[in-house]
């Protein structure tokens, strides 16, 4: 799905897709990343009997606005890092202002994609869906988060763990509390259930962050497909430098828990989201 939404095929409206820039789209998209946003969506909206080309359409947006977030976390300018997963960053395989542009496509199409009658036959729930993914990915969620993260590195002061916590639900937490939820927009799911896929998501969110500050500490660059060793030295707020790797260890272990709880009104139907938040916590890349 993917792949297609990234051919050079036009849409209604558009006047031609520069092979260069849809290239570098393409490199930032495909071929690599665990997929876990567009995982959520898919199986957030299973649990309640939805699936088909619609829900991959929602989850492709939700994926395509990572990629730009990742795009542009790697440029000079922001963690300046050369290699993601597993190939150089898109400003190192093309040049920056190619990867500034790949970003801004890759933001914009995903409202495109949400916003397209073939997502959803119901406006309302488009909006909705558009709706959310905008207030997870911008000025109050993941631009914000990464607003805070970089100011906190310029300081160079320590953040407190209430700050800390803060950035990373911004910056990582908004996109997947934002993944879990969408299933429950695109069902119609009611308020009860869509309440327990945000404190679900929210927490998964919070523990993935960890887990990626404690992988950075002494996570395997060749499995991470990414530099490893690089937040200590540049002064990131990090849970795992406010309160040591082991103290980190076991708040992303509770966090993970307190994922798998949330999905308590579920029972048994929720067995592959549990399995995720468990993933989240273990995972080695
Ligand atoms: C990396 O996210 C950026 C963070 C929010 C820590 P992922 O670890 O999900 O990256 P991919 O999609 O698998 O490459
Ligand atoms: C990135 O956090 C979060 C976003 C891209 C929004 P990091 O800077 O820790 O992610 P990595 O370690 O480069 O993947
Ligand atoms: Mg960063
Ligand atoms: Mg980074
Ligand atoms: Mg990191």
């Amino acid at each position: 799905m993917l792949e297609a939404l990234l051919s050079p095929t036009l849409l209604p409206g558009e006047q031609e897709r520069p092979q260069r820039l849809l290239d570098a789209m393409r490199y930032a998209a495909l071929d690599g990343g665990k997929r876990l946003r567009p995982f959520l969506v898919i199986e957030s909206a299973a649990l309640f009997g939805a699936s088909g080309s619609g829900v991959l359409r929602a989850a492709c947006a939700l994926e395509l606005v990572h990629c730009y977030s990742l795009v542009h976390d790697d440029l000079p300018a922001m963690d300046d890092d050369d290699l993601r997963r597993g190939k150089p960053t898109v400003h190192r395989a093309f040049d920056e202002a190619t990867a500034i542009l790949a970003g801004d496509g890759l933001l914009t199409y995903a409202f495109d994609v949400m916003a397209d009658p073939a997502t959803h036959p119901d406006a309302a729930v488009r909006c909705e869906l558009a709706l959310g993914l905008a207030r997870a990915s911008g000025l109050g969620g993941m631009a914000g988060g990464q607003m805070l993260d970089l100011a906190a590195e310029a300081a160079g002061i320590a953040l407190s763990r209430a700050e800390i916590e803060q950035l990373q639900a911004m910056k990582t937490g908004a996109l997947l509390r934002f993944g879990a939820e969408a299933g429950a927009i695109f069902a119609r799911a009611d308020a009860h259930e869509r309440a327990a896929l945000i404190a679900y998501g929210q927490a998964l969110g919070a523990a993935f962050q960890i887990a990626d500050d404690i992988l950075d500490a002494e996570g395997d660059e060749a499995a991470m497909g990414k530099r490893v060793a690089k937040d200590a030295g540049r002064n990131k707020g990090t849970l795992v430098g406010a309160l040591g790797i082991e103290a980190a260890r076991k708040l992303r272990d509770e966090l993970a828990q307190q994922a798998v709880d949330a999905l308590a009104p579920f029972g048994a139907r929720a067995n592959v989201l549990v399995q995720a938040a468990r993933f989240t916590a273990q995972r080695a890349h």
